[in-house]
């Protein structure tokens, strides 16, 4: 039976709508047939998105760099959804240059074929390291250290949310003459632990991350001391919930083309919504994390030196080749401005370098 069929039934069964979290879960982590559970390509030209890692070496020795400034030789670095592994190679290998390996580098990762996939990149680049490579089920706990997560909180499952007369109501998902289609639910939404607007315009759409942010307390639940480094794309509130937004920020990707369709190509496309910075940084402050530092992944990768890598390159041709890598990384066009960094701590106090240019928090 297909995806597609699988939900369906699911929605049949319950005789109900299923919450858009819901459908995002099962259309991405169903444990055969989800988008990041099944075996194909996803990252890359091949696949459906490029990420920053995908698109440049760069990216990963910067956040090497930062990463050397908490570790001290006796922690570990923990990434979460490690997609085909090239950020954990890049990481290691920048941090092996400057003889600042963590003792372990963890990987806690949903799929079983992005593990191998993982796996292979990482015998394939760095032979020598891949004994320091450790796969996790669960959270680790006590964790001393730096933890990652690049584009992982936007493939969290979001709810979908409608304001109609004054009041916000979860858009759910229902089954109708056998296809997909949006349901308003009968009472209003309500939610004390996120922000919500008022006074939008009716019919105006969004999202809200629950599991994003109760991800970010369970994850100081077991930290002993560690940086925290989230890089996704995303805004603060102001700009997430702007009136000119009416559709929310869900995207679809499915071969390099956006929609905004989650019901076709089930289990084959990309699932996202963007990450509300805000959201995420007032649920650290409440779990009792510091926020350290929010700055565009631009100038968060300018802080770090991203063009010492350009001036250090001799070769003409790979010279150019690194500079429109750069271009993809930190231009406002690409990258370089939708793209967010939040720096979260506990029981760490280092002035960042990552974000000596910038640093945003305050405007969170
Ligand atoms: C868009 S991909 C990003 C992959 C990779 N970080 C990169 O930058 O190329 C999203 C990844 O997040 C993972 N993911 C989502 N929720 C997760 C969670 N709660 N724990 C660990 N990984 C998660 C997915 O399995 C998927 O591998």
């Amino acid at each position: 039976m297909s995806l597609e069929q699988i939900i369906k039934n699911t929605i049949i069964q319950n005789a109900s709508p299923i919450g858009f979290d819901e459908f995002m879960d099962l259309a991405l982590y169903h444990p055969i047939f989800g988008y990041y559970r099944s075996g194909s390509e996803k990252f890359g030209e091949k696949g459906d998105f490029i990420t920053a890692p995908e698109a440049s070496d760069l990216f990963g020795f910067c956040l090497a760099r930062q990463c050397a400034q908490v570790l001290n030789g006796t922690n570990d670095i923990l990434e979460f959804g490690a997609g085909s592994g090239v950020l954990a190679t890049q990481i290691l290998f920048e941090l092996g240059r400057l003889n600042s390996l963590p003792k372990k580098y963890y990987i806690l990762e949903l799929s079983g074929e992005l593990k191998h996939r993982q796996a292979q990149t990482l015998e394939k680049v760095l032979p020598e390291l891949v004994d320091r490579v450790v796969w996790l089920d669960e959270l680790p706990v006590d964790f001393s250290g730096v933890v990652i997560a690049n584009e992982v909180l936007d493939a969290m499952p979001a709810k979908r949310i409608v304001y109609k007369n004054n009041q916000f109501y979860e858009l759910g998902v229902d089954c109708h003459k056998n296809e997909f289609c949006w349901k308003m639910f009968d009472l209003p939404y309500q939610n004390d632990k996120v922000f919500l607007p008022n006074n939008m315009i009716e019919d105006y759409k969004t999202e809200i991350n629950l599991r994003a942010t109760a991800w970010v307390n369970s994850l100081y639940n077991v930290i002993d001391e560690a940086l925290v480094l989230l890089i996704d794309y995303g805004m603060g509130r102001n700009e997430y919930f702007h009136p000119q937004r009416l559709d929310g920020t869900l995207r679809c990707y499915y071969q390099h083309k956006a929609s905004e369709n989650p019901f076709v190509n089930i289990g084959e496309q990309d699932i996202t919504t963007s990450v509300n910075f805000s959201d995420i940084a007032d649920q650290a402050s409440v779990s009792g994390f510091k926020v350290s530092g929010y700055a565009t992944q631009a100038l968060f990768l300018i802080s770090l030196g991203i063009d010492d890598y350009l001036l250090e390159q001799p070769d003409e041709d790979k010279h150019i080749n690194l500079a429109q890598q750069v271009k993809q990384l930190v231009l406002p066009s690409a990258m370089g401005e939708s793209f967010k960094v939040l720096a979260l701590s506990k029981n760490i106090s280092v002035k960042l370098t990552g974000f000596v240019e910038q640093d945003l928090s305050g405007k969170l």
